[in-house]
Order: structure tokens, then C-alpha cells, then sequence
């Protein structure tokens, strides 16, 4: 534990921080395994382009997990040690893909996005003038959440444009 790079925190407890980054650290964890097997059972129209961004989404979600766990034991604190905790102590859950239509399996990862904005904009909010090291880590994840959301929504919109367009050449 570096003590100097702690003493550094002005009005917030490494405690608190390091609780909140575990949370999203399971956040993480359970997106990364969210996008992974979507990636797997997907089917329907235009999949292959919605496997290659959740293959990038989960690639994304993995480093997420790494820059988080690198911070919290940065403060001192311990990145949960078991799977067990993901579920736990997550913030945005888990949604099975049980459904593996491309715009059923798309609006979950939407609405997991939506989630993972939330919480790294509160994060953002909580650290800025406290803690300026966590406070740029999660303005990049952050940066990241809102990309992805909106690069699921394009594809999502392009597939229902896709749509009506073969529904219209058919009447
Ligand atoms: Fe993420
Ligand atoms: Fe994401």
C-alpha cells in the first residue's frame, strides 16, 4: 500500500472509494461474462455485426475489471477474490440471455450500459475534486459505457431500418 499516493485523498475515506470500486468491479466482471456469451448464442438477422462489437464490448469490459482492481489495491483494498462476490455485490445485476434474438440479446446489453453509465457518472461525481486518480480512471470507463451504449443503439436502429426495408419490398 503507498501511503503518499493515499495521503493525497482530500475528504473522502480510501474505504469508501475502495468500496464503491469493488462494486464496480463486479459490475465488470459480470458484464464482461454478459457479453461473452451473448457472443456465443446469439442468432437472427445481421449477427455477425452484432458478434464483433460484443466481442469488442467484452474485451472492453475485461480491461474495465483490470484498471478498476489495479486502483483498489492502489488504495489498499482487496478486489473481490470470488465469483460468488460478483453477484453479491454488483450494482447492475446480471441478465441471463435466454431469449437469443440479436434485438432481444441487444436491448439487454443496452440496458446494462445504461446501468454502467450510472454508476461511473455517480463515481465521477463522488471523486472529482476528492480523489483525482480514481476520478480520471472512471471518467475513461466512463467514456467507454457511454460508446457503448450508443454503438448498440446504431446497430439496433440499423437492424430495424434493415427490416422495414425487406418488409416494404415485400408488400
Ligand atoms: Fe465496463
Ligand atoms: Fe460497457
Amino acid at each position: 500500500m503507498a501511503t503518499r499516493g493515499i495521503s493525497i485523498l482530500k475528504g473522502i475515506e480510501a474505504q469508501e472509494v475502495i468500496g464503491l470500486l469493488n462494486k464496480a468491479y463486479c459490475d465488470e466482471w459480470l458484464a464482461y461474462y454478459q457479453y461473452f456469451i451473448e457472443s456465443k448464442v446469439i442468432k437472427g438477422i445481421m449477427k455477425d455485426a452484432a458478434i464483433a462489437e460484443l466481442t469488442q464490448h467484452a474485451a472492453d469490459e475485461l480491461r474495465h475489471a483490470t484498471m478498476v482492481a489495479d486502483r483498489i489495491l492502489q488504495l489498499g483494498g482487496t478486489p473481490a477474490l470470488s465469483p460468488a462476490e460478483w453477484m453479491a455485490n454488483s450494482n447492475c445485476g446480471y441478465e441471463a440471455p435466454e431469449d437469443p434474438d440479436v434485438k432481444a440479446i441487444l436491448k439487454q446489453s443496452i440496458a446494462g450500459e445504461q446501468c454502467a453509465i450510472s454508476v461511473y457518472s455517480s463515481l465521477a461525481d463522488l471523486t472529482r475534486e476528492k480523489d483525482i486518480v480514481t476520478y480520471d480512471i472512471v471518467s475513461q470507463i466512463l467514456a467507454d459505457e457511454v460508446e457503448h451504449e450508443e454503438d448498440l443503439q446504431a446497430l439496433y436502429d440499423d437492424i430495424e431500418e434493415f427490416v422495414e426495408q425487406i418488409r416494404a419490398t415485400l408488400e
